[in-house]
């Protein structure tokens, strides 16, 4: 274990690596005639205080690489390192019981449960992991006033916009002392002011002792990140530093 299990108001240990991964590799269907090489030997490290963001085309790989990062899936060869804890050799049981502890997840497709209200769908995270009611409760009216929508606690998500239905789903993810946050275009489908103002929010997490790993195609919100790494047919084709010009 890393000394990263620092609980959520202490100093941030910032700069410890949160998310490693080793030659990290995924393959679909191998007993097949055509396996797919979804991730082909990804190597990256992300630490405390960094955002990185994922950039690449379509099916080069973005969701596989966020989907390993949050121990959704395990890695078929490599290995992959959140919060001290190798993926690859835990149970499913112990996957789920770190996601919950370390990972944020920020779905495509947002994964409201429709019949939760928003501060109900923001509290379950915290709940499946033990926390009282009552706790949930206060810690998932922060995370709503974090991305600000706390007026919107009591409301089901068919009478919310899009954007604010985003803006809970961010709040699920962050609600908490998880401090990896991976989101798969969390901006996909907004304006873009709602947009700015997730990136904002993503921004501020992690420099108060997060980090995150953010899939966009938009070189506005990659703009906010520390660095880019560019995805090819499942390998890393490029990483540097944010500049405008970089290639798409
Ligand atoms: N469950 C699966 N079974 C077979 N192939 C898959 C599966 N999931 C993803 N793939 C393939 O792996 C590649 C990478 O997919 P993905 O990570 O979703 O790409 P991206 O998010 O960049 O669009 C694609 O060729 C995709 O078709
Ligand atoms: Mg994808």
């Amino acid at each position: 274990m890393s000394s990263v299990d620092t609980p959520a108001g202490a100093e941030p240990d910032s700069g410890a690596v949160l998310l490693r991964l080793h030659e990290a590799a995924r393959v679909h269907g191998s007993g097949t005639a055509v396996p797919v090489h979804a991730l082909n030997g990804v190597s990256l490290e992300v630490r405390v205080g960094e955002l990185v963001a994922v950039m690449g085309p379509s099916g080069s790989g973005k969701s596989t690489l966020l989907h390993l990062a949050g121990g959704l899936d395990t890695p078929t060869s490599g290995d992959v390192v959140v919060d001290g804890v190798s993926i690859a050799g835990l149970s499913v049981k112990a996957r789920a019981a770190l996601r919950r502890r370390s990972v944020g997840y920020v779905f495509q497709d947002l994964n409201l449960v429709p019949a939760l209200t928003a501060v109900e769908n923001v509290m379950l995270p915290r709940e499946l992991d033990g926390v009282s009611t009552r706790v949930a409760r206060q810690e998932a009216r922060a995370a709503l006033t974090e991305v600000g929508v706390e007026e919107l606690a009591d409301r089901f998500p068919e009478e919310m916009s899009g954007g604010q239905q985003q803006r809970v789903a961010i709040a699920r993810a962050l609600v908490g002392p998880r401090r990896l946050v991976l989101a798969d275009e969390p901006t996909g489908a907004l304006d873009s002011l709602t947009g700015e103002a997730i990136m904002r929010v993503l921004r501020a997490r992690v420099d108060a002792g997060a980090a995150g790993l953010l899939v966009t195609h938009d070189s506005q919100h990659a703009a906010w990140a520390d660095r880019v790494v560019l995805l090819r047919d499942g390998k890393m084709a490029e990483e540097a530093p944010f500049t405008a010009g970089f290639p798409r």
